[in-house]
């Protein structure tokens, strides 16, 4: 096929070569090649005669964009997770997306488990001290945590993700529940279903794996922050806006939580300069816990396949708006 005849695709940064070569080899590519995310203004202008656009989670895929993309016919995100794209705008324009669950599940399960030993066991502060020069004997006293081991292990949203954390907690001996009304009761043997009120008050350690929707903007307030055991530690390895950040500051300064981890903020990135980040006992990451060499090749795989079926008219393998593949 030559370059004229081949499908016009837009990549939003440069994903591992395992998907971009996929499809380079049928389709006519171009790729934004900076490090931080394709400006706006230059999005909407690559997208004006693109049949394929394959985006990160840091791009914008709303109405003005499919405005400005007249032939766009399909969206393959980088990415579990879709608040980035207007789906309901797509749907209507009859453009499937894609995105990658499964692959990254167990990769960031690790991740967050990492997270919630080194938030019990102040893993970070241990390494500050040190560096800082003020390790001079073994202290009885010294950066004193929370034991894991049979601790409470509540799980916000019991998808694949939450329930490969609840296996974590079930090996280090935790008792787990977990609150999802969309769940069903096939997955008991991992936790306890119970519900929001019962997950706040009686969890030591709480872990959020819920989408970004209207229903779970800020789902995790001040209000609900007094709810939780005094000494509780939160971990946030889903969505940033799940929590409300000036409520948790105050958690984490009137000690009413012990400590947080954060993979994802609001926004994104967090300033350095940001009190959450200042503060010792709060560790913040930069959403990097589907970040394994395997793991994101894997992804950038499933993202190629989306993008190729889609231009091929074919039903994505991974569709968040599947009706509309049954359509085309
Ligand atoms: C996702 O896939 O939604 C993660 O946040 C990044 O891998």
């Amino acid at each position: 096929m030559d370059e004229e005849s081949k499908p016009k695709v837009y990549v939003t940064r440069c994903i591992p070569e395992a998907g971009l070569s996929m499809v380079r080899r049928t389709c006519s590519v171009r790729v934004w090649e900076g490090e931080l995310p394709v400006p706006r203004e230059v999005l909407l202008e690559e997208v004006r005669d693109v049949e394929g656009l394959l985006t990160l989670l840091t791009d914008t895929v709303d109405q003005q964009l499919l405005a400005a993309a007249p032939r766009l016919r399909v969206v393959s995100n980088y990415a579990v997770g879709y608040n980035n794209i207007d789906v309901a705008a797509c749907s209507a324009r009859g453009i499937p997306v894609g995105h990658t669950p499964g692959v990254l599940t167990d990769t960031t399960a690790d991740f967050a488990f990492a997270l919630l030993l080194a938030a019990a066991r102040r893993v970070t502060e241990g390494v500050a001290y040190v560096r800082e020069g003020q390790w001079k004997t073994w202290g009885p006293q010294l950066l004193l945590g929370k034991d894991v081991h049979d601790a409470t292990l509540g799980l916000l949203g019991f998808g694949r993700i939450g329930q490969a954390v609840a296996r974590r907690g079930l090996g280090f001996g935790m008792r787990v529940l977990y609150y999802d009304p969309f769940v069903g009761r096939d997955v008991q043997d991992l936790g306890e279903p119970v519900d929001l009120e019962t997950l706040w008050s009686e969890s030591d350690f709480l872990s959020i794996h819920v989408p970004l929707t209207e229903q779970t903007y800020h789902l995790v307030d001040a209000n609900v922050l007094s709810k939780m055991k005094r000494g509780a530690v939160l971990v946030n390895t889903a969505r940033g806006p799940v929590v409300d950040h000036a409520a948790l500051l105050d958690a984490l300064t009137s000690g009413k939580l012990a400590a947080a981890a954060l993979d994802v903020t609001e926004p994104e990135p967090l300033p350095p300069d940001h009190p959450l980040v200042g503060l010792p006992n709060c560790i913040v990451t930069p959403h990097m816990a589907s970040a394994s060499a395997t793991t994101r090749a894997k992804m950038a795989v499933i993202a190629a396949e989306n993008l190729l079926a889609g231009l091929e008219g074919r039903c994505l393998p991974h569709c968040v708006n599947p009706e509309v593949c049954v359509r085309t």
